[in-house]
Order: C-alpha cells, then sequence, then structure tokens
C-alpha cells in the first residue's frame, strides 16, 4: 500500500515527532495533546478529562471513568522516604527479574535478589552486578531477609515452589506478584495466600526489557496497579509507591482477576497468537497464488510492523486510515468488518478458556515438565524454519542498518 497522500502525510508526522521534546517528565494531557493533528476532527483532539488530586487521577476514557496513578506524585525522595525501612526481596531473575530489580536498585532503594544457585539466572545476576551475600542470594535466604517479597519466578515455578515458599511469608511482609496468575487460580495453582498479610500487584504492560529501556530513556511503562489482600490498609498505596519504583510511569488500578484475565486472552490474541495466526494465512495465500516470498513477506509482515503498526500506535486506527490512499481506505473500511465477524467467535472461545482455568492448566503442566526448555526449543525451530521466517530474515538483512 502507498499513495502519495500517505508518504506526505508520514513526513508531515515525523517533522511534527521531531518538534517534540524529551518526554522523561512529560504530562498525560502533553502526551495526548502531541499526537500529529492530520485528519483529525476537532473533537477527537480534545484530551480526556480528568480531575487530580494527589497521587490519583481520575481519566475519562472514552466515557469511562477509571482511576490512574502517575509517576510525577512519587519522586525519588519519596521512595526513598517510603521504603526507608523495608529490604525489597525480588525472587526470580527472568525478564522482569531483571527490568524490575535494575530499575529498584537505579533508584537507590534497599534490594536484594534472591534465585537458585545452579540456575541461569544467578549467574546472569552475577553479570549484571549482584554480589553474592550482600545483595544476592538463593531464594530462601532472599525471603527471610524480605519485608517486601516480590515475587518474579515463572508462572509455573510459583506454583511449584509454593509450599516452600509460603512458611517465609510471616505476619508484617507484603507479597508482591506481576501477573494474577497464582493466587487467582489457585484451585490449580494451590497459591493460597496467608491471611495475614498484604497481596498486591503491578504488572508492567511490556517485557522486562522494556521496563528497563523505557526507565533508562527517563520514561515509564504502563502498568495495571491492583491489590488481592489489604490488611494493613496501606497495600493500595504500597502497590502504587512500588509500581513507581520498579519503572511504571502511569499505574492503570484493576483487580488480580482481570489482570490475569486480559493478560492471558493478549499474549494469546492480538498480542502473539493470533497475530502470528494471521500472519501465516496471509502469506499461505498469497505464496499459494503466486506471489514471490519476498512479495508475500513484504506485504504481510514488513510494512505492518516497519510502518502501519508504529503510527497505528503513535496515532491511532482513525488516522491511519485518513492516512492512506482512498483506495487502501476503501478496502480496509470494507473488510475489517468481515475479519471482525469472523475472529470474534474465536476471541469468545479464547476467553472462555482462560477464564474457566484451561489455559492455567496447560500452560501449569507443560511448563512445570523437566524438559520443557527444549520442547520449547524444537517449536521455536520449527518456526524459525517456515518459510516466512526464513523470508523475513533475508528481507531485514537488506535494511539499511543492517547492511
Ligand atoms: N516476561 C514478561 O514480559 C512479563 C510481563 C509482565 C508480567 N510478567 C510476569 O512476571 C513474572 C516473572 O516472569 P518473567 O518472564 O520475568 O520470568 P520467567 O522467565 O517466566 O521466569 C524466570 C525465573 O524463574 C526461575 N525459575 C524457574 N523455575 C524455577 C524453579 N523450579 N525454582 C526456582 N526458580 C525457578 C528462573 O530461574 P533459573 O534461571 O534458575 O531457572 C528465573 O529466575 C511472571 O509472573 C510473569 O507472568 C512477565
Amino acid at each position: 500500500m502507498a499513495s502519495k497522500t500517505f508518504a506526505r502525510t508520514l513526513r508531515t508526522a515525523s517533522k511534527q515527532k521531531a518538534t517534540v521534546p524529551a518526554i522523561s517528565r512529560r504530562t498525560f494531557v502533553s502526551a495526548v495533546a502531541t499526537r500529529p493533528l492530520v485528519a483529525a476532527s476537532r473533537s477527537s483532539l480534545a484530551p480526556p478529562s480528568q480531575q487530580q488530586t494527589r497521587g490519583v487521577k481520575t481519566v475519562d476514557f472514552a466515557g469511562v471513568k477509571e482511576t490512574v496513578y502517575e509517576r510525577e506524585d512519587w519522586p525519588r525522595e519519596k521512595l526513598l522516604e517510603y521504603f526507608k525501612n523495608d529490604t525489597l526481596a525480588l525472587i526470580g531473575y527472568g525478564s522482569q527479574g531483571h527490568g524490575q530489580g535494575l530499575n529498584l536498585r537505579d533508584n537507590g532503594l534497599n534490594v536484594i535478589v534472591g534465585v537458585r544457585k545452579n540456575g541461569a539466572s544467578w549467574k546472569e545476576a552475577e553479570q549484571d552486578g549482584w554480589i553474592p551475600g550482600k545483595n544476592l542470594f538463593d531464594v530462601d535466604e532472599a525471603i527471610s531477609k524480605g519485608t517486601i517479597v516480590m515475587n518474579l519466578l515463572s508462572d509455573a515455578a510459583q506454583s511449584e515452589t509454593w509450599p516452600a515458599i509460603k512458611p517465609q511469608l510471616t505476619k508484617g511482609k507484603t507479597l508482591y506478584f506481576s501477573h494474577g496468575f497464582s493466587p487467582v487460580f489457585k484451585d490449580l495453582t494451590k497459591v493460597e495466600v496467608p491471611t495475614d498479610i498484604d497481596v498486591i500487584l503491578v504488572a508492567p504492560k511490556g517485557s522486562g526489557r522494556t521496563v528497563r529501556s523505557l526507565f533508562r530513556e527517563g520514561r515509564g511503562i504502563n502498568s495495571s496497579v491492583a491489590v488481592y489482600q489489604d490488611v494493613t490498609g496501606k497495600a493500595e498505596e504500597k502497590a502504587v509507591a512500588l509500581g513507581v519504583a520498579v519503572g511504571s510511569g502511569y499505574l492503570y488500578k484493576t483487580t488480580f482477576e482481570k489482570e490475569v484475565y486480559s493478560d492471558l486472552y493478549g499474549e494469546r490474541g492480538c498480542l502473539m497468537g493470533g497475530i502470528h495466526g494471521m500472519f501465516l494465512a496471509q502469506y499461505e495465500v498469497l505464496r499459494e497464488r503466486g506471489h514471490s516470498p519476498s512479495e508475500a513477506f513484504n506485504e504481510t509482515v514488513e510494512e505492518a510492523t516497519q510502518s502501519l503498526y508504529p503510527l497505528i500506535g503513535a496515532n491511532g486506527m482513525d488516522w491511519m486510515y485518513a492516512a492512506c490512499s482512498t483506495t487502501a481506505r476503501r478496502g480496509a473500511i470494507d473488510w475489517s468488518g468481515r475479519f471482525k465477524d469472523t475472529l470474534k467467535p474465536v476471541f469468545n472461545d479464547l476467553y472462555d478458556s482462560v477464564r474457566n482455568g484451561s489455559e492455567t492448566k496447560r500452560s501449569l503442566e507443560y511448563n512445570s515438565q523437566p524438559d520443557y526448555r527444549e520442547k520449547y526449543e524444537k517449536e521455536l525451530e520449527e518456526i524459525r524454519n517456515l518459510e516466512i521466517w526464513r523470508a523475513g530474515k533475508a528481507v531485514r538483512s537488506l535494511r539499511p542498518e543492517n547492511q
């Protein structure tokens, strides 16, 4: 898809983007107001209405009022004061452990890492400057030292290790998760939390690598924040403060249930599973109808990820339709309804499968097998060897930055 209008609009958009100042302390209003103005109606330019009190905002998202917390209300000095008597024991050093742990450390908080001594994470933590005996311990020792226990083990490992961890979560400690998985599906995971501790959640909406890279750029990732159990009356405030400390910019209030349902659903749908299925279907039809691998790949993945999706992310779908040729606009608007109607029953099946625990059961059973890494590697190898992704490798090698 290409047109003069499209190219011109892209140039306008990139010029406008270039004038946006560094976003380190950008407010919600300015973030919304820096949207490129192309083809937008006056009403769509109005920032969402909001009422602000210290520490909490009510933001009107398309007519529904929701609570959002922001980083601006938790400057570093306030965080240091708030957690001055706490030891944050971060258990697990995968993607989130790495991102959240390094951000906490850079924020100056008293954070220690707990991982098993013979595992890959121990070596990774050492490479990131965590020192054995000082701020790197095995899991049990870290939990015993922590006042706030941040359970960032894999979801399957949270269930496996729970019988050993639970007795160490004594009164006065706080239990933190980045996914509602373990407590919400407690019938399957057996993670029944002690009744005398605060249980909170901060779930960054992105990979731990992005949690880290946005923090280093002086920005923050969007996160969900929730309380499962509030014994002290301070659970929500603590969750928000921790959310900011680990690198969140905005924290959207939700519940453990809503977080886990939407997260499992999204990653199986538009974020990965669904989009991969759609890429494969479109690519295969193009190939079966005589198009070359490069043409099929460019028209399916390359143009999507390199041009259109970032623009949709920056400006919305209405903007994208307005920015493309009239030919593309007519066809895309017409076909979107048929895709939606065809896919909606699949999404409903998926939501049911999440809600009734089937996805959790599958994940626990599969990811608890001793050879789960090898099995995944075999599946990934098969995906890597699909023609579409081999073609993609060749296409990417021609990008200017890879020459
Ligand atoms: N990844 C994301 O993008 C993302 C985003 C938001 C929320 N979350 C949530 O954040 C939490 C952590 O996820 P993650 O992706 O960062 O980590 P992960 O890759 O799922 O888990 C890795 C950690 O679990 C440890 N582990 C695995 N099996 C273990 C066992 N039997 N005993 C002790 N440790 C074990 C690993 O240690 P070894 O190296 O020793 O095996 C490693 O430190 C999860 O609740 C996840 O749902 C993840």
